[in-house]
């Protein structure tokens, strides 16, 4: 199994991500992390910690940063309802799995104490990462890996160039970016083939417990509309992780604007090397959406 930290603003995409990754028998979830994304800090740690007791999983979740480095926070609550999940009914959890530690200060101790390199998975804006790496630069000769959901090579979803995770904190974005820690960037020329349709929903809806409370997460997820095609951002990081051959994978350059005057927050994937820099990323180009849908409904049915 393969130690991870989970970085996380749940989040719909996030919940099924966080399902999957929960019930894998090839990862080891140590500690889950919240950052104000898709809706506030004590939104998104409230819907983790309903998950992880939904699913009856121990894991302890430290609370991040409830804003982004410098600019004002943004959130999605248009795409994820406002509480972040809306659409299920969840129990009320306890706190007891919530550390006194702050993410930055548990990811520390997790990473140091761990006998194997820890991976981390953010699957939210990248705040606390970028806290972490400067906080305590000695982190990263135990990090094997920071496998990302942000970013994009061509159009965003949050701005004309921008994705949403680092368009929300481009700074910490630039700084994870230049890290020198081995990237993958799983973003949205994945991410917008990685589908469901109301077909899969709806058997999701008679799959088992947690299909049942994605279904019914979906029918609120971008307002419900989805004949287009539901899109599984965060999974297809989880997916990176577990089936890594469903995916077209290329070695670049990477760096995020910070100052256009109307790209703020866009990955410039150097593709063609016109910076000459060295490649500071493996970015997923491509996605085989039939390999996804199957291992995501494969996955799905393990999660009881
Ligand atoms: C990302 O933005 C968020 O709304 C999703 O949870 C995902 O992490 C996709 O751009
Ligand atoms: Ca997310």
């Amino acid at each position: 199994t393969r130690p991870i930290i989970i970085d996380t603003d749940p989040g719909i995409d996030d919940a099924v991500a966080l399902a999957i990754a929960l019930f894998s028998e090839k990862l080891d979830v140590r500690l889950i992390t919240t950052v104000g994304g898709n809706v506030g800090l004590d939104k998104v740690t409230i819907n983790a910690l309903r998950l992880l007791k939904f699913f009856n999983k121990n894991v302890p979740v430290a609370l991040g940063a409830d804003r982004p480095l410098i600019k004002e926070p943004i959130d999605a609550s248009d795409i994820h309802g406002s509480t972040g999940m809306d659409g299920f009914d969840f129990e009320e959890p306890t706190e007891d799995l919530v550390l006194k530690e702050n993410a930055v200060n548990a990811m520390y101790r997790v990473i140091m104490d761990s006998k194997e390199p820890i991976t981390l998975v953010p699957i939210g804006p990248l705040t606390n990462i970028a806290l972490l790496l400067k906080m305590y630069p000695e982190v990263k000769e135990n990090i094997a890996e920071i496998v990302l959901m942000g970013g994009s090579t061509g159009r965003g979803n949050a701005g004309v160039m921008a994705e949403f995770n680092i368009y929300a904190d481009p700074e910490a974005a630039k700084i994870v970016f230049q890290s020198n820690l081995p990237l993958v960037m799983v973003g949205l020329d994945v991410g917008l083939k990685a589908l469901v349709y109301p077909e899969d929903s709806e058997q999701l809806k008679v799959m088992n417990q947690t299909g049942n409370m994605i279904y019914q997460l979906f029918q609120k997820y971008r307002g419900g509309s989805m004949k287009t095609g539901l899109k599984m951002y965060d999974a297809t990081a989880i997916a990176y992780l577990l089936k890594p051959e469903m995916f077209q994978v290329v070695d670049t350059f990477v760096d995020v604007e910070l100052n256009g005057s109307m790209t703020t927050g866009c990955t410039v994937v150097d593709l063609k090397g016109y910076l000459g820099k060295p490649n500071n990323a493996k970015v997923c180009v491509d996605i085989d959406p039939q390999m996804f849908k199957q291992w995501f409904m494969d996955s799905l049915k393990k999660c009881n």
